[in-house]
């Protein structure tokens, strides 16, 4: 569940669930049960010919996914579904062109590291023309140096003097940005955002790869802002594991898709199977509630910690996605500190991660089922390698 074990033996707590997977927890006997049954029975066949559990697996995200999405696409993981969805826009809308976010990152396909704003996770040396990433809503470190609500959404803005040329397909954005730290738009950002959209005929595809199936306290994140994308992408937490990725739609956008599509074991019997499983668990233990009400208690905590180490800069974060951004006097990002304190970490046994753009963001994302225990133990840990911080700058 929320443990793992290396070639010693040592026992970890583990507070990044291989960032952002194992939602239901590691080798949660429902899941495997099920999935082992699947693999005595079928494990792949061309999707040719449907399978039970991809037409299920279908309808359950039709059902759990937000407003009139209901047709999905199956392949392996989320760079294939974001490239799937962009390509799908294209299709749609007949235009070429895509907004991002700076912070945002969407894959490492060649497509979507174009569409990834985050320059260490772009290997590309010929990136296309098609992009424009604009600042994300980061209020920590505003692009514009404005303060929220005071700025009237800045950012949010933004978009319209992209998208008003009339030539993006759409804009693809995390609801809160993983990789980039963690980054939590305020409340309205995503509003604005489908006003702007709607009036220039540019879709939203929302990338919940990370942020799906419960891990911030609803079933997507997008649904804590109440705004139905018109393409919504997912992998990770999807199966708790095993790969597959998948991007949901409505019938007016699938249905503009019409030339071939297929991806070999993409909702394959037994992703499909563990996809299920790890639904199912997800909502017969109520764990977006659990993740909301154990998130809380894990911010107010870290708050705390904030009031007693100037290191932490920020708290934020929704549900059990959640972020320190660590800093040195006047923001200076502390990356090299935020090192020392995931190898502490590791040395006594937690296992935390590391985002933003200048990795100074420790970030916990732990399986949804850890107890308000482990939240205790961790962050009395991370209150004893601050001292040591502070003590050896
Ligand atoms: C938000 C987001 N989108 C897409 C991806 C790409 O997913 P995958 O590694 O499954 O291709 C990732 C993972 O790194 C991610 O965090």
């Amino acid at each position: 569940m929320q443990y793992l074990y290396d070639h010693t033996g040592k026992q970890y707590l583990d507070f990044y669930g291989g960032v952002s997977v194992m939602n239901a927890g590691h080798c949660n006997e429902e899941i495997v049960e099920k999935v082992c049954e699947q693999m005595r029975t079928l494990q792949h066949t061309t999707t040719i010919y449907l399978t039970q559990q991809i037409v299920d697996l279908a309808k359950k995200l039709a059902h759990i996914t937000p407003g009139h999405l209901k047709r999905s696409f199956f392949c392996a993981s989320g760079s294939e579904a974001n490239d799937g969805a962009a390509l799908l826009a294209q299709h749609h809308t007949k235009r070429q062109k895509f907004v991002a976010v700076r912070q945002g990152l969407h894959g490492r396909t060649r497509f979507t590291m174009n569409l990834t704003g985050i320059p260490m996770w772009r290997t590309d040396i010929y990136p296309t023309n098609d992009v424009t990433h604009i600042p994300a809503a980061y209020c920590y470190r505003c692009a514009y140096g404005l303060s929220f609500p005071a700025c009237d959404l800045r950012c949010a803005q933004q978009l319209e003097d992209v998208v008003k040329s009339g030539d993006c397909a759409a804009f693809i954005v995390e609801p809160i940005q993983g990789n980039g730290g963690i980054i939590t738009p305020p409340h309205g950002y995503f509003n604005r955002v489908r006003e702007i959209l709607d009036k220039y005929g540019t879709l939203l595809i929302t990338d919940e790869v990370q942020t799906g199936f419960g891990r911030t306290g609803r079933m997507f994140a997008i649904d804590h802002w109440d705004v139905v994308p018109d393409i919504m992408t997912m992998a990770k937490g999807i199966a708790n594991g095993t790969p597959l990725g998948a991007f949901t739609t409505g019938d007016a956008i699938a249905s503009s898709y019409t030339r071939p599509g297929a991806s070999t074991t993409g909702g394959n019997p037994i992703s499909a199977t563990a996809a299920l499983a790890t639904i199912n668990v997800i909502e017969k233990q109520q764990l977006p509630w659990q993740a909301k009400e154990l998130g809380d208690y894990f911010k107010e905590k870290l708050v705390a910690l904030q009031a007693r180490h100037s290191t932490i800069g920020e708290v934020r974060g929704k549900g059990l996605t959640i972020s320190a951004e660590l800093v040195k006097e006047n923001k200076i990002p502390a990356t090299e500190e935020t090192d020392f304190i995931i190898e502490e970490f590791k040395n006594r046994g937690v296992l935390a991660g590391k985002t933003g753009m200048s990795r100074n963001v420790l970030t916990f994302q732990p399986p949804l089922v850890i107890t308000r225990n482990d939240i205790d133990h961790v962050v009395e840990t991370l209150d004893k390698i601050l001292f040591m911080v502070k003590n050896n700058p």
